[in-house]
């Protein structure tokens, strides 16, 4: 049995940086992972870091690589009926920015940190199982070597992600899950090219929806909204190549093209589940919410949570006052549910709904017109898509 303060489930974002806070505060916690150390440092996800994920790291001293490698944007590009429309985020925003480092990147960064500094991390344990949540918790778990494991701890981190086994712990008739699946997937690609453009292009088309981002100036990762049954055997790079360049033409704009090295489906769906905590259990990141990618906002929902849930463990661990832990849910909620809104919003605004009117796609288009020709919408967009301060 490994007696520590917090039994975090899960090293993704959300579980390493809770780890990672909770250290410079002075409290001891234990990370537990399903997967193994090189699958999560392997796994490609999303890649724009609010100014706030990033201010948080280079504060805590893990966003020393982040500044080096990672890459500022200033902007983005709404691009429609054959014509690209900036958005200065820095202008509208009192000198906000993005910064585009991938979330593996992030995940090796805090590992290595956490790993310096002593942390227990578990990679590769199974049967995770949380007990007597609501009074000492305790957390059954197999280790990598086939013995049983038991962590007692005073509080759990449920951040195991969308299919952990941290939120049903949460008895059904004690939580309401709130679903939205959207009829379509993105279909993603890593290519060897240089990049066809200096910021993000968001493409609305009448073939779909299509995304034009950056890993670095040798890897471009792209998007184009797809059938989510699709298989991504049924896309050769030619075609793939053709989808992207008809979504995104006009104005003379071509893509560099290059060796496609990578190709996966990833589905659409807005979740969220209310409350977020149950007894000593506090679920954070994708164990308690989903957005859509379109906003680029789920690694830093996951951050923004851990940041709040941190202090509000702190200071019970501390003083034994429970007010932050009972406010958590509550505060972090109001965040999660004004990103739900702007993820959803944004992916309306942009994707082909192959049920829409020929209103609707007028509607689509006057939407998408208020907000690169309205400097007020354009700022609402600017601020959602930087984010909201985390103080
Ligand atoms: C990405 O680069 O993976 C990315 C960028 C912006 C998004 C989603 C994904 O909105």
């Amino acid at each position: 049995m490994t007696r520590t303060q917090v039994g975090i489930v899960g090293a993704g974002p959300a579980g390493l940086m809770l780890s990672h806070l909770l250290h410079l505060a002075g409290i001891s916690s234990v990370i537990l992972e399903t997967r193994s150390r090189e699958a999560i440092e392997a796994t490609i996800r999303a890649g724009v870091l609010e100014q706030n994920t990033v201010d948080l790291m280079v504060e805590t001293g893990v966003g020393e690589r982040l500044q080096r490698e990672g890459f500022v944007h200033h902007g983005f590009d709404f691009r429609f009926e054959g014509h690209s429309h900036r958005i200065d985020l820095t202008g509208l925003t009192g000198g906000r920015q993005i910064t585009v480092y991938p979330q593996h990147e992030v995940l090796k960064d805090l590992i290595q940190v956490r790993l310096e500094a002593g942390a227990d991390i578990r990679f590769g344990v199974r049967d995770v199982s949380l007990h007597d949540v609501t009074t000492s918790p305790r957390i059954r778990f197999t280790n990598q070597d086939g013995t049983a494991g038991e962590l007692a701890c005073v509080l759990v981190g449920g951040c195991d992600g969308s299919y952990g086994v941290s939120r049903p712990v949460i008895p059904e008739e004690k939580r309401r899950d709130f679903l939205r699946i959207y009829p379509f997937g993105w279909f993603g690609i890593l290519a060897e090219a240089p990049p066809s453009s200096d910021e993000l292009i968001y493409a609305r088309h009448e073939r779909g929806f299509a995304l034009i981002s950056t890993r670095s100036p040798e890897v471009q990762r792209m998007y184009f909204q797809c059938d989510p049954s699709d298989s991504v055997d049924n896309w050769s790079d030619d075609r793939i190549w053709e989808e992207l360049q008809t979504r995104t033409e006009g104005d003379g704009f071509r893509l560099t093209e290059g060796r496609i090295f990578q190709k996966n489906i990833v589905p659409m769906r807005s979740f969220v589940c209310e409350p977020m905590q149950y007894g000593k259990l506090f679920i954070a990141g994708d164990a308690a919410h989903t957005v859509p990618p379109t906003g680029a906002k789920g690694l830093n929902l996951a951050v923004a949570d851990v940041f709040v849930l941190s202090r509000a463990m702190e200071r019970y661990l501390k003083s034994g006052a429970d007010d932050g832990l009972q406010g958590y849910s509550t505060t972090a909620l109001k965040r999660i549910w004004r990103a739900q809104h702007f993820s959803w919003w944004m992916t309306s605004m942009l994707h082909r709904f192959d049920d829409a009117s020929e209103f609707d796609r007028r509607r689509q288009l006057a939407e998408l017109d208020l907000v690169t020709s309205s400097e007020a919408a354009a700022r609402t967009v600017a601020e959602n898509y930087v984010g909201l301060p985390l103080h």
